[in-house]
């Protein structure tokens, strides 16, 4: 298997590059509106927007900024496929102007239009994004009723282009089963509230990279990807900043395409390039792993395991699992001016591939569940778990 990796130094507003419905997901964060650090970037796109700063319309400004995001989205809406998805991070921002603090809710500005162009909006996704800034606290202190809640969430929001997609031929059907994930991280990944975002990967960039170039985290877009598109399919970031969603992408066995306006950023994201076979291959294995940990606490509080995965010959709780396999990274290079490619494995990791019987046959075992104890339940699941000990 092998992947491309687009990036273009061009305003999104406009990908001449991309056809109609080339893109299957889109997982991106643009500039968050009303906060300071971009008003500059905003005011050169739209002067209309540092002259209503500068009279104190808070909300003028703010519907200025999002004028000039839209465009964006309209492109977004064209390039889906139909049934393809938008996943887009973004948070609200509080201000004060003219001495009134304020909320400025980006989501639901862009959720909007969203729906009036005619995307479906779907379930949100809060992610928990705990901040130790010492002004975490504001307004009246103690005193009630002057103090503001601190926002510690962001949004990804969720739109499909029409109905829902249709994997007609057997080869796309068979991708489909092979990119599914484990049961388990269904449980954590589609509950509408994350708060385990932080610390589950290591990240890909070091913490002064992270704050200038408001990087989202890795497992982010990593997790998006692999929730809402199959192998080999084609995801694309208008806003690509330093990369991440390209790099998740190249991890998850996926294409990419990313937009930027900043050329100054090209060096910045082709230097992480040689980092990420090993990187994904991390992430890779740990799932793998936490897998292996999964089943060993199952059976330790004596519950079985009804199917085995083809490719690893481990257990797994459901039968859509049975298919499942994560293509390990060989090798990844610059092919042409940002233009990258990435090989994979075609055959499981051999470390996680499990040397014995499928528990199928284990479940034969004669001693009737009920009068077993759990000791004896301990000393059968003993033997269906030479689960990948590294
Ligand atoms: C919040 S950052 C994205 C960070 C990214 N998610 C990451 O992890 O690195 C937004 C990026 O969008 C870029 N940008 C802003 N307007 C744009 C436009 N119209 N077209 C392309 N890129 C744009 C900015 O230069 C900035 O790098």
């Amino acid at each position: 298997m092998e992947t491309n990796h687009n990036l273009f130094f061009k305003d999104a507003k406009k990908m001449d590059d991309l056809p109609d419905g080339c893109v299957d997901l889109v997982v991106t964060s643009p500039p968050y509106r009303m906060i300071e650090t971009w008003d500059e970037l905003f005011t050169q796109q739209n002067s209309r927007i540092g002259k209503a700063l500068s009279k104190n319309d808070g909300l003028l400004a703010f519907e200025w900024m999002h004028r000039e995001l839209d465009p964006v989205w309209n492109e977004v809406s064209r390039v889906l496929t139909k049934g393809g998805l938008a996943c887009i991070n973004i948070g609200d921002a509080t201000r004060t102007i003219n001495e009134r603090f304020s909320l400025y809710p980006n989501h639901s500005r862009i959720l909007t239009h969203m729906q009036k162009i005619g995307l479906f909006a779907l379930p949100v996704i809060l992610w928990r994004k705990q901040t130790n800034a010492p002004n975490k606290f504001m307004g009246s202190g103690m005193m009630p009723p002057g103090a503001y809640v601190t926002l510690e969430h962001e949004y990804v929001l969720i739109l499909r282009k029409g109905n829902k997609r249709i994997f007609k031929s057997d080869e796309n059907r068979q991708l489909r089963r092979e990119s599914a994930y484990f049961w388990e991280e269904r449980n954590t990944w589609f509950s509408d509230v994350w708060m385990d975002l932080k610390g589950t990967t290591q990240s890909l960039y070091d913490s002064r990279t992270r704050a200038r170039s408001a990087a989202f985290p890795f497992e982010l877009p990593y997790r998006l990807i692999t929730m809402f598109s199959v192998k080999g399919d084609t995801v694309l970031d208008p806003f690509v900043g330093v990369g991440t969603t390209l790099y998740a992408a190249m991890a998850a066995g996926r294409n990419s395409i990313g937009y930027e306006l900043d050329t100054s950023l090209e060096k910045q994201i082709i230097s992480h390039l040689p980092k990420i076979v090993a990187f994904s291959n991390n992430r890779i294995n740990q799932r793998l792993k936490m897998h292996g940990r999964f089943v060993q606490d199952r059976y330790e509080q004596g519950k079985t395991i009804k199917y085995t995965n083809k490719h690893y010959q481990f257990p797994v709780i459901t039968r859509q699992e049975t298919d499942l396999m994560i293509n390990g990274l060989k090798a990844a290079r610059l092919s042409e001016k940002n233009t990258f490619q990435v090989e994979y494995f075609d055959e499981p990791q051999s470390q996680f591939v499990e040397k014995r019987e499928p528990v199928s046959v284990l479940r034969s075992d004669p001693v009737p569940m009920k009068k077993s104890t759990l000791r004896k339940k301990k000393e059968k699941n003993h033997l269906q778990q030479s689960l990948f000990k590294p």
